[in-house]
């Protein structure tokens, strides 16, 4: 039989573990803090240095506007590989600005969108325009196809930054510069992504019964304990975001465009594209928090594709499927299965 310790040696023992979790938290802390600091601060220097992977270093910490020659952090002077300056400039002003997030190679989902929800007559019916954000794919042959697409339909923005998806908050950024630039009198800017399904009319109906200026809304994810999708295992979190709305689908009031996208140079990027424009750009021009409305996927399963009907997104649907919830919530000539007569 092993002899028990004696207490001395037990003491011994409980003062290393003691040490070594000492030792373990002061090693964690400080980070956390930064997190928590930075949750509760209000305006300026959210964002600017700290956690994550921003694109520029800690040197523009602390960096003020119109002080000395600094770089803003995020200047956003991106190449233009393909623009369609043209989208607002008919005859008819433009309600809303659809912003598709999109990968190059993803052609059968545009095709998908162009072919339903975001075809030529819907659109028209909404008022709505469409365009597709895509970055640099440095890959000839894919860029030649996004070329002729382009060609045929007029709907792709493109800049020269690498196409990641640690690169999908410049995307926005994107939207948001040639938004300010080329639509500025639209009403509202949605982004989405293209493996969405958008529920215009319903969308529409919502907006303008709402009318309100200044504002973001969206389905807010903080309501249920939700990791946001767009992060990649591994990366790096702070503790604690302020309210922000589901990057899948969202919508900002026109009024708000240029003054997000101009918050945007002189904030961090951080690779969470809708805590950075929902919470963080927000914030900078007094549009925070965002209003939540629960017909805004958070990015649950659409069970029934006569859920659509109800709702204003549905999240992950593939090409094959948004034709087929198109096909039952628009038939041609036939009653539609998603309503009870
Ligand atoms: C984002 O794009 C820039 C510009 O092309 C590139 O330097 C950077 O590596 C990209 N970042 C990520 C995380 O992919």
């Amino acid at each position: 039989m092993p002899r028990r310790p004696r207490l001395p040696t037990l003491l011994a023992y409980l003062l290393l573990i003691t040490l070594a979790l000492l030792l373990y938290v002061s090693a964690k802390g400080p980070q956390q803090q930064e997190g928590e600091v930075r949750a509760q601060e209000q305006e300026g220097e959210v964002l600017e240095g700290g956690w994550g992977a921003g694109m520029e270093g800690q040197g523009q910490r602390k960096k003020r506007r119109g002080r000395s020659k600094d770089l803003p952090p995020n200047p956003h002077n991106y190449h233009v590989m393909i623009s369609c300056p043209n989208i607002c400039t008919g005859d008819d002003p433009v309600w809303m600005v659809v912003m598709v997030s999109s990968a190059p190679g993803n052609f059968h989902r545009r095709r998908a969108i162009r072919d339903t929800w975001g075809g030529a007559t819907p659109l028209a019916a909404s008022h709505a325009k469409l365009i597709f954000l895509l970055a640099n794919p440095h890959d000839s042959h894919l860029q030649t196809q996004v070329v002729e697409e382009s060609r045929a339909h007029g709907d792709i923005l493109q800049e020269d930054f690498e196409d990641s998806y640690l690169n999908l908050t410049l995307k926005t950024v994107m939207g948001l510069k040639w938004g300010s630039q080329h639509c500025p009198k639209a009403n509202y800017f949605m982004k989405t992504d293209d493996d969405m399904f958008l529920n215009l009319p319903a969308i529409m109906t919502y907006l303008t019964e709402a009318k309100r200026e200044r504002w973001i809304t969206g389905c807010i994810k903080q309501r249920k304990a939700f990791r946001p999708v767009n992060v990649a295992p591994g990366m790096p979190m702070p503790p604690a975001h302020p309210p922000f709305v589901a990057g899948a689908g969202y919508v900002i009031s026109g009024d708000l465009v240029r003054e997000l996208y101009q918050a945007s140079i002189n904030t961090r990027i951080i690779p969470v594209e809708d805590v950075y424009v929902t919470a963080h750009l927000a914030r900078k021009v007094g549009a925070h928090p965002p209003i939540h409305d629960n017909r805004f996927s958070c990015g649950e399963m659409v069970n029934d594709d006569c859920d659509l009907v109800q709702v204003f997104t549905g999240h992950r649907i593939t090409p094959e499927r948004m034709y087929h919830i198109w096909d039952k919530l628009n038939p041609n000539g036939i009653t539609s299965s998603c309503f009870d007569f």
